[in-house]
C-alpha cells in the first residue's frame, strides 16, 4: 500500500508505511461518505472566509469554488465517483478530487482548518437537515393516528392498568395518547436542533485559527444560528449527538409501546385488531399464522437505538480534551439512528392505515369485566356517600355479581339496594357504557364530545 501512504493527508512526517489492516480499521470513508454534501457546502463557505481574510486571492477563491461545485455535481449524479479505496475519509476524498482538478491551488483550502472542526461542522449540517426531515415524518405518523381515530370514532375499547380491564375508553382517545407522545418528540427534536445548529468551524485543530476568518459570516452562509465560543469545546463536543440519540430513543420507545399494544390487540385473545396482509407475514410451517412482524420489528429496533445512545455516552465519558479518534465512532451510531427512526415511523404509519377493527369484540370487551364499577362508586358519591365508603360498598357488590356471573347492570335493583339504600332505579343509566364515557368530559378525558374537540385541535397541531 505504498500509494496509500502518499495519499494520506498527514504523510510528511511518516517514512514507514501504514499496516494495511490498520489502514482499513482507521478509515471512515466507507461510511462517512454520507457527509459528502455537507462537507462540500462547508468548504464553499470556508473558501469565502479565506478570501475575505486575504488568505486566498479572489481568483483562487473562484477557482476553488467552481471546482468544488463541479465535485458536488459529480457526487450527486455519479455513484461510481465514490469508488475510491484510497481515501481515508470524506474530507481527504474531497480534497484529493480538488487537487486533481486544480492542482496546487486546491491545496490552499485547508489553511487554518483541521479535520477536527471540519468533521464537527459536517456532522452538524447533516444532522440539522435530517432533523428537519424527521419532523415531517413524525407529523405524517401523527396524521395516520388521527385518520385512524377519525375512521373509528365510535369504537370503544377497554382501557387497562396492570393489563387488567379498568375503564372503557374511546379508541380515538388511545390514538390521541400516542399523538401526544409524538408531539413531545417533535418538541424535543426542535430543542435539540438549536444545539445542533452551532458552527464549530474556525476552532481549527483545538486552539482556534490564526487566520482572520470571520466566523460569524461563515455561520450565516451555512445557516448556523450561533458559533461555538470555545475552540477546545467546539472540536470535542458531541453532546448534540447524544441529545439527538436520546430524543430518538424516546421516539422509538413510544413507537415500541404502540407496537406492543397493536401486537396484543391483534392476538386471538384480544381480537380487537386485524392487520391487513400488507403489513403481516405468514409462517413457513404453520399455515394458519398471520404474524405482526411489522410492529415487532419496530419494537425490536427500539433496542438498537437505545444501544447507540449507550454507546455514545460510554464512548465520550473518558475522553480527555480535545479531539480523540474514538469520536469517529459517533457517525455510524448517528446514521443508523436516523435510518432506523425514518423506517420505523414510516412503517408505523403504514400499519395504522392497515388495521381492521373487530367492533363486536371491542364492544364486548369494553362492556364486560366490571369496567363500570367506578361509575357505581361515583353514583353513590353523588347520592351523598363518602368515596371511601362507596369504594368499599361497590367492592362487595362486585363480589356478589361475580358469584352470580352477572355484570353490574344486570344485578336486580332489590339486591343492589341491600348493599345501600341510596341506590335507585336511576343507577342503571349511570352504569351504561354511554354514560360511563360521557361523564369523562373534563379536559383530557375520554368523553366523545371531548375527544372530538381534541381531534380537531390535534389536526391543527400535526
Ligand atoms: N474521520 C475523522 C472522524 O470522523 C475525521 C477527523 C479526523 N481528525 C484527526 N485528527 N484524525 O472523526
Amino acid at each position: 500500500m505504498t500509494d496509500q501512504t502518499r495519499k494520506n493527508l498527514w504523510g510528511g512526517r511518516f517514512a514507514g508505511e501504514t499496516d494495511p489492516q490498520f489502514w482499513r480499521f482507521n478509515q471512515s470513508f466507507s461510511f462517512d461518505r454520507r457527509l459528502f454534501e455537507p462537507d462540500v457546502r462547508a468548504s464553499l463557505a470556508y473558501c469565502d472566509g479565506l478570501v475575505a481574510a486575504g488568505v486566498l486571492t479572489p481568483a483562487e477563491g473562484q477557482q476553488i469554488k467552481s471546482a468544488l461545485t463541479g465535485i458536488l455535481d459529480r457526487g450527486r449524479t455519479d455513484e461510481s465517483y465514490f469508488d475510491d479505496p484510497s481515501s481515508e475519509d470524506i474530507h481527504s476524498f474531497v480534497e484529493a478530487r480538488l487537487v486533481e482538478m486544480i492542482g496546487d491551488t486546491g491545496r490552499k483550502l485547508h489553511t487554518g482548518r483541521s479535520r477536527n472542526d471540519q468533521v464537527a461542522t459536517d456532522l452538524r449540517l447533516w444532522l440539522r437537515d435530517e432533523i428537519d426531515r424527521l419532523a415531517i415524518s413524525l407529523c405524517e405518523t401523527q396524521t395516520a393516528l388521527l385518520d385512524f381515530a377519525e375512521e373509528n370514532r365510535d369504537v370503544v375499547i377497554p382501557g387497562y392498568t396492570h393489563l387488567q380491564r379498568a375503564q372503557p375508553v374511546l379508541l380515538a382517545h388511545w390514538c390521541l395518547a400516542y399523538f401526544e407522545m409524538l408531539t413531545r418528540d417533535r418538541e424535543r427534536l426542535a430543542e435539540v436542533r438549536k444545539r445542533v445548529n452551532v458552527l464549530p468551524l474556525g476552532a481549527a485543530a483545538l486552539a482556534g485559527t490564526s487566520y482572520r476568518i470571520d466566523r460569524e459570516a461563515v455561520a450565516r452562509a451555512l445557516g448556523f444560528d450561533e458559533i461555538s465560543r470555545n475552540s477546545l469545546d467546539a472540536v470535542s463536543d458531541r453532546d448534540f449527538c447524544i441529545e439527538f440519540t436520546s430524543a430518538a430513543s424516546l421516539v422509538m420507545m413510544h413507537l415500541s409501546r404502540l407496537g406492543e399494544d397493536t401486537i396484543l390487540y391483534s392476538t386471538a385473545e384480544f381480537g380487537f385488531f386485524e392487520l391487513s396482509d400488507a403489513v403481516a407475514t405468514g409462517s413457513s410451517l404453520m399455515p394458519q399464522k398471520k404474524n405482526p412482524d411489522s410492529m415487532e420489528l419496530v419494537r425490536g429496533k427500539a433496542g438498537r437505538v437505545f444501544g447507540h445512545l449507550a454507546a455514545l455516552l460510554i464512548m465520550m465519558k473518558g475522553l480527555p480534551l480535545a479531539y480523540n479518534k474514538d469520536m469517529q465512532e459517533d457517525k455510524e451510531a448517528i446514521f443508523d439512528t436516523v435510518d432506523t427512526l425514518n423506517a420505523s415511523l414510516a412503517v408505523t404509519a403504514t400499519v395504522l392505515r392497515n388495521i381492521r377493527i373487530n367492533r363486536e369484540r371491542t364492544l364486548e370487551a369494553a362492556s364486560h369485566g366490571y369496567l363500570n364499577a367506578t361509575e357505581l362508586a361515583d353514583y353513590l358519591v353523588r347520592k351523598g356517600m363518602a368515596f371511601r365508603e362507596a369504594h368499599e360498598t361497590v367492592g362487595r357488590i362486585v363480589v356478589h355479581a361475580i358469584e352470580r356471573g352477572l355484570e353490574l347492570n344486570k344485578v336486580a335493583l332489590g339486591d343492589l339496594k341491600s348493599f345501600s339504600s341510596l341506590i335507585d332505579q336511576d343507577v342503571f343509566d349511570s352504569l351504561s357504557l354511554e354514560q360511563t364515557l360521557a361523564t369523562k368530559s373534563q379536559i383530557g378525558g375520554t368523553s366523545p364530545e371531548r375527544v372530538a374537540e381534541e381531534l380537531n385541535q390535534a389536526r391543527t397541531r400535526s
